[in-house]
């Protein structure tokens, strides 16, 4: 009877003693790691180096005049502020094939009008190429050339250089480079002499088109709080600490009521 009991009472305390060193290994790593983080202070100062500001297209445009109805579909479609940011944020550069003034005005009456405002993005998309593309790369360009608005053939064109002469060709529309407008290490713009219709926006879609896969990538979750907020990780070490409390004190109750089974259930 006695030695029954004494040996339930034995493993409810060795029970009892494993969950405490439980509790204790898990309750020190929460209240452990915000120690080591390192100081808040201690972030030196911006130390990058001073980026140009990046190329204003709509400016290198005004500038060259001519250009007024492609500047207005640019600020219309917001693909000023995109190429802003392309120009900004890529290593390949980009290269616009602007259609002047005269371009446009060549162009069927009503043929911009009729445009919904997605199908207008498109279009200016598509006389954007996101590779910078000199001159002298154009005698070696691989066809079909994607351009910002996709790849795949009803999005993009073929451009073929002549000895004195670059022709560009949608399936649609046979364009010329009329001119070369600007060029840096990262961005050139070639003045056309068409509006480049893509075969997308101006002939029907095929019965069962695809779906474009949105090349859009699974955003990386931040880290911690942000250190600079002193309180953060005091509050941090109370919140866990109370939520070990609460799980100990569970614990506690089930190993009591344990041990009380052990004890009296040889009695009853
Ligand atoms: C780009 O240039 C145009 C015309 O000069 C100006 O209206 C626009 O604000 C500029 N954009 C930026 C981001 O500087
Ligand atoms: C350009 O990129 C840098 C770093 O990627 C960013 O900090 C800056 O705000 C960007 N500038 C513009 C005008 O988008
Ligand atoms: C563009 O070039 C590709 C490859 O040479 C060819 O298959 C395609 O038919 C061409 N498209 C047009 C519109 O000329
Ligand atoms: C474009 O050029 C090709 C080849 O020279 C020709 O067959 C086609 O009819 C032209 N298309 C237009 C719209 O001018």
């Amino acid at each position: 009877m006695m030695n029954k009991q004494s040996t339930l009472f034995s493993a409810a305390a060795f029970l009892c003693l494993l969950l405490c060193l439980t509790k204790i290994t898990t309750a020190q790593s929460p209240a452990s790691s915000p120690a080591a983080a390192p100081p808040p202070a201690a972030t030196p100062p911006a130390q990058l180096p001073a980026s140009p500001s990046p190329t204003n297209v709509t400016k290198i445009l005004e500038k060259a005049g001519h250009f007024n109805t492609f500047i207005h579909l640019l600020r219309s479609t917001q693909e000023d502020s995109h190429l802003l940011t392309l120009l900004n944020n890529s290593n390949n550069g980009a290269t616009i094939f602007a259609p002047s003034d005269s371009a446009f005005s060549s162009l069927k009456s009503g043929t911009l009008n009729s445009l919904s405002d997605e199908a207008k993005s498109e279009l200016v998309k598509f006389h954007v190429v996101p590779t910078f593309l000199s001159s002298a790369q154009f005698q070696t360009v691989s066809n079909p050339i994607a351009t910002e608005a996709g790849s795949g053939g009803r999005v993009s064109f073929n451009l073929t250089a002549y000895p004195d002469s670059v022709s560009i060709t949608t399936g649609l529309t046979n364009a010329s480079i009329a001119g070369n407008v600007y060029a840096d290490d990262q961005l050139a713009v070639y003045k056309v002499d068409k509006v480049l219709l893509p075969v997308d926006i101006f002939t029907a879609k095929p019965p069962a088109p695809a779906p474009a896969p949105t090349a859009e990538k699974p955003k990386k979750k931040k880290g911690s709080p942000a250190p600079e907020e002193e309180a953060t990780p005091v509050v941090q070490v109370n919140t866990s600490a109370a939520a070990d409390a609460g799980i100990s004190a569970v614990w506690v109750t089930a190993a009591a009521f344990a041990l009380g089974v052990a004890l009296f259930a040889p009695a009853i």
